[in-house]
């Protein structure tokens, strides 16, 4: 099972809606996936049209209910997708985590994740804006981080922060990580747009190759709680996934075949 944190500090660049339509592109190349959502916000669960708390999140996963417990893990409807919810019981579990030092901080989604390795080929961490224990449990259990950028005047704020939280992993925790990509969202012909890329690059930040290009059609599939490959099969953006659901696959596999990555 690869595992794909998709974080940012900045809010609303495209995160969650990046984690539900590659999962959904992924499946439909036979891959099997695993959507963790761990932000409070709960849009990633909201999206697949769970949001129960009568029922297990990655909040308790987090605190040591034992993952092998199939109920946690919930259908989406998607034929290969599953979903562990996350909801505002994370506020609480970062509390609790933060709390008790008896027991490793920041390898409890890694190893709780380690119960369900045989059963995806794909896990999708989705990260709140945030550097809380989700997101550090996110990056000290991924192999890889994709760092959605929106192009707008602010996108590059937080940037420096999110790098260093990453090579700081990666010397002391983890050091499979290993940076994917920048990936450019909501893209539009502007000066912005020319802007963050030049800025990326001089920050020695490898970029993706697919760009997400802006269209309504994403909010709309949102609120249809439909992904964009079947909301709205010909918009820009659904081919965009797509491509991004062929680029992630390739990049994975050179370096499963190969054992080196270089997209610098
Ligand atoms: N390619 C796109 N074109 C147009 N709108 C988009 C695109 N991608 C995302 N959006 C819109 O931007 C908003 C934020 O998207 P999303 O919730 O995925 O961001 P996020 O980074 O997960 O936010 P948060 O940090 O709050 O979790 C949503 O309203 C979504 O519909
Ligand atoms: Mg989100």
């Amino acid at each position: 099972m690869d595992k794909i944190a998709i974080i940012n500090l900045k809010g609303g660049v495209g995160k969650s809606v990046t984690a539900c339509n590659l999962a959904a592109e992924l499946a439909t190349k036979s891959k099997s996936v695993l959507v963790v959502d761990l932000d409070k916000q709960g849009n990633t669960s909201k999206f697949f049209g769970w949001l129960d708390y009568d029922r297990l999140s990655v909040a308790e996963v987090l605190l040591g209910e034992r993952f092998a417990n199939a109920a946690i893990v919930e259908d989406t409807g998607l034929p290969g997708v599953h979903l562990l919810p996350g909801d505002m019981r994370l506020l609480r579990a970062n509390r609790m985590i933060l709390m008790d030092t008896t027991e490793p901080q920041q390898y409890r989604l890694r190893d709780a994740l380690e119960h369900v390795a045989e059963n995806y080929d794909y896990c999708l961490l989705d990260c709140p804006p945030d550097l809380d224990m989700g997101s550090i449990n996110a990056l000290c259990a991924a192999d890889w981080v994709i760092i959605p950028v929106d192009c707008d005047e602010w996108a590059c704020d937080g940037m420096d922060e999110i790098i260093d939280q990453i090579e700081r992993v990666q010397m002391y925790y983890n050091p499979r990580l290993k940076i994917m990509g920048a990936m450019m969202t909501k893209y539009r012909r502007t000066k912005y747009a020319v802007d963050v890329i030049r800025r990326l690059s001089a920050q020695g930040v490898p970029m993706l190759r697919t760009v997400i290009r802006y269209t309504v059609k994403v909010s709309e599939a949102k609120s249809a709680h439909k992904p964009l490959r079947e909301f709205a099969p010909k918009c820009t953006a659904t081919d965009d996934y797509k491509a991004l659901a062929g680029e992630v696959d390739e990049i994975v596999s050179n370096v499963d075949t190969e054992g080196g990555h270089n997209n610098g």
